[in-house]
């Protein structure tokens, strides 16, 4: 249609409506009582869709505050089991399992990392044993482990890609043979599902499922987790492993290859500054989509509300909705035990 057809056309229409006796259309009708808006909300936040991220330290009754997380903890693997039953009270179906890991049991090449006595393996036993049914993540990268505070293996100030998957393998092998329901690799190695799914189901692993960090930015939304697991990297960024915030089409092509090569759920991460790519992600899979609302995410909301700034609950419950609306299926979330506590009012 060309511009001077479209006038008259607006025109016809506009003087169409000037007849109608009133407008056709209220929006405002639709929101007018609770009850209302509750019946035509397009999208629900439940505790089914949460998985609490914990952190778990050696050692037997402590708990030590992590300052950039107010509210949030290392837990001794004692209390930790307290924390999460918690949880599982609350309803919530997962936990996400990081270990803070010694300084002297890192070593270049991650050894520790599939440790079957370290601290991972023995929380995951602990945890299946007095509740089954909470659905256990181990993280499978090795920055934890790295005397690097890298996600692999470094050689002259790279991160070797290879190397480092064959080390990956171990970790999640060792994690399955722990009980773990899920590994979740968030290192950004190329090959990395693949690799892990042939081991998984070459030792028998067939249930244990892959949650792929699949379009994990670099970020410095990771700042407080990085202070929690005092895992910085000792060198540079993490730049030739993790996506550059600048791409979309990117992160396609990393969903695309981590579902040939096997995962069962994937993940976008940072949750909120990436909403247009959990968006993408979901017109592009029939997987489950998950979210990670990081750490930098949920300092930033605890620092303006303990200013007074924002009202913390509100704040929360309206961020995560915009993530299931942006078509996340799954949310890891530190404030999984707040919103399962809120929603139950
Ligand atoms: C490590 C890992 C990181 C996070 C989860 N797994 C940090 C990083 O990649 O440097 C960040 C989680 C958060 O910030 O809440 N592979």
């Amino acid at each position: 249609m060309t511009s001077t057809e479209i006038a008259p056309t607006l025109q016809a229409a506009a003087a169409a409506a000037s007849t109608l006796p009133a407008m056709a259309h209220r929006p405002r009708r639709l929101r007018r009582t609770e009850g209302l808006r509750r019946m035509v909300r397009e999208h629900h936040l439940t505790v089914n869709d949460l998985i609490y991220p914990v952190f778990v330290m050696t050692g037997t009754g402590q708990k030590a505050a992590i300052s950039s997380m107010p509210g949030c903890h290392r837990y001794t693997l004692d209390l930790l089991l307290e924390e999460v039953t918690a949880a599982y009270d609350l309803g919530i179906p997962g936990i996400a399992l990081f270990p803070l890991i010694a300084p002297d049991l890192k070593d270049n090449a991650g050894t520790e990392s599939y440790n079957p006595e370290g601290l991972v393996p023995q929380a995951v036993r602990a945890i299946k044993q007095a509740i089954p049914n909470l659905l256990v993540f181990t993280d499978v990268a090795l920055d934890p482990y790295s005397s690097a505070g890298h996600d692999g293996i470094v050689e002259n100030g790279e991160i070797l890609n290879d190397e480092t998957v064959a080390v990956l393998v171990k970790q999640a092998l060792c994690h399955a043979e722990a009980g773990a329901d899920f590994v979740s690799p968030s290192d950004m190695m190329d090959g990395r599902i693949g690799a892990i799914r042939r081991a998984l189901d070459a030792e028998g692993w067939i249930n244990v499922g892959i949650l792929a960090y699949s379009a994990k930015y670099a970020s410095a939304y990771y700042g407080p987790f990085r202070d929690a697991l005092d895992s910085a990297p000792q060198f540079g960024d993490k730049k030739t492993y993790q996506m550059d915030a600048a791409n979309a089409q990117e992160a396609l092509k990393e969903v695309t290859l981590d579902i040939a090569e096997g995962a069962d759920i994937v993940m976008v991460k940072p949750a909120l500054a990436y909403m247009d790519i959990i968006q993408r992600i979901r017109q592009h899979t029939t997987l489950p989509v998950a979210a990670y609302n990081v750490s930098g995410e949920y300092a930033m909301v605890k620092a303006a509300a303990q200013q007074g700034w924002i009202d913390e609950q509100t704040v929360v419950m309206e961020t995560l909705t915009g993530l299931k609306r942006a078509g996340a299926d799954v949310i890891l979330t530190y404030f999984a035990k707040d919103v399962a506590t809120w929603l139950q009012r």
